[in-house]
């Protein structure tokens, strides 16, 4: 006997009766409302422990109000209160405050968290087409500001999306961004996208590329201290994607959560060669027992901008007779678990020393003279750095 077909509720739009007039109860109190109350506690709209207790899984529609765009707004607004209230409570992680975003599709600058949403038809969302990066606001000027315009535009190149402004305008954005946001330090990050306009998979030729950008100030104190890194599991990107900074960082993303599941701090790629390559938000570098400063060469990961300019620092360590040299080269895991230092590089840890790989002690086991060194190089020269780095931000 064929199987009888279950009953489907039937959808809303087929009863417009109650998709209107049970949505929105007249009275619906928009910030009090159990609907709205539930949504800020499970981030859904779920309030019926009597659907649940049924085990029914149809749709109530009177649960969802149905928003006007004022109410929406409203929402949205009391949802970044409530987050920002919550980023000064004990727990430190993801303490971020956002003070400016900057909106091609809305054509200006905000400072109302709230507002500072993309549309959900951007391909950046729905198909992961777009690229970023990332710079620090450090006393008031955009640190490495070109070198990180230079790597988004060639990112954007690479991912085939086209620009939205020349150069010299979005610089200008960015800084104007930051500007608005009255932010000495902190961060400025941005994305060029192909662009709101569809679902479809194309980027197709009426797509209008996008660009957005925001400014955030991170409130948990910088932590220095030395931490330990385990070998991924996670395959590594082929070096088409990995050298290209877009939004895809499904891998970076479970990569780091397996390392907090080993706890450690991250968690290391290795290239498909078996050398060492890269973390999922930063590079690497190690002193040898010699006294040579090495880094994986860039031609398989991420060329980032922060590595560069340790490296070209480093040889400052050399004038001293810290280190007998400097090298980009090919590095074995057995190379690097013998190395007398290790550190993660980037624009988020800075220089950070690296005490334990999987179950190996690196050098002594302690912060290492270099890599203390080399963060304090880099310390320094985000602050009193020559012009090249340092960007003055006109408030
Ligand atoms: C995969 C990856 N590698 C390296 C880096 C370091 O790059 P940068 O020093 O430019 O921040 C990042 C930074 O986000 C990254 O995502």
């Amino acid at each position: 006997m064929a199987a009888s077909i279950p009953s489907v509720p039937r959808p809303i739009y087929q009863n417009p009766a109650v998709y209107v007039s049970k949505a929105i109860p007249k009275n619906l109190s928009l910030l009090s409302g159990p609907g709205f109350r539930n949504f800020l506690i499970h981030g859904s709209f779920r309030n019926s422990t009597r659907n649940e207790a049924l085990g029914d899984c149809r749709i109530h529609t009177s649960d969802i109000p149905l928003l006007s765009c004022a109410e929406a707004i409203a929402n949205l607004k009391t949802y970044r209160a409530i987050e920002n209230l919550k980023s000064h409570g004990v727990n430190n992680k993801g303490n971020q405050k956002f003070l400016a975003m900057y909106s091609s599709i809305f054509g200006g600058i905000t400072t109302d968290s709230a507002a500072m949403v993309i549309p959900i038809d951007d391909h950046m969302v729905h198909r992961g087409h777009g690229v970023f990066d990332t710079a620090a606001i450090v006393d008031g000027h955009l640190y490495e500001l070109e070198q990180h315009l230079d790597r988004i535009l060639r990112s954007a190149a690479l991912a085939k999306i086209n620009l939205p402004f020349d150069r010299d305008s979005i610089r200008s954005i960015l800084i104007q961004t930051v500007s608005a946001s009255n932010c000495r330090n902190g961060s400025l990050r941005y994305w060029l996208s192909a662009g709101p306009g569809d679902f479809l998979l194309s980027p197709s030729a009426y797509l209008k590329p996008a660009l957005y950008a925001v400014v955030y100030q991170d409130q948990s104190p910088f932590d220095s201290k030395g931490v330990k890194v385990v070998t991924t599991s996670i395959p590594i990107k082929h070096p088409q994607f990995a050298t290209v900074k877009s939004v895809n960082y499904l891998p970076n993303v479970l990569s780091k959560v397996e390392a907090e599941e080993k706890g450690a701090f991250a968690a290391i790629w290795l290239d498909d060669e078996g050398f060492i390559a890269e973390g999922p938000n930063m590079n690497l570098a190690f002193v040898t027992e010699e006294k040579e400063f090495l880094m994986p060469q860039f031609d398989k990961i991420l060329s980032g901008c922060t590595a560069k300019r340790v490296f070209t620092l480093a040889q400052k360590l050399v004038g001293e007779g810290k280190l007998h040299g400097v090298r980009v080269g090919n590095l074995t895991v057995e190379e690097g678990k013998k190395a007398s230092e290790m550190m993660l590089i980037g624009s988020g840890v800075l220089v950070r020393p690296v005490l334990y790989w999987d179950e190996q002690v690196i050098g002594n086991g302690k912060e290492g003279v270099v890599t203390q060194a080399l963060l304090n190089l880099l310390l320094e020269d985000m602050k009193t750095g020559p012009p090249t780095v340092r960007v003055p931000v006109p408030y």
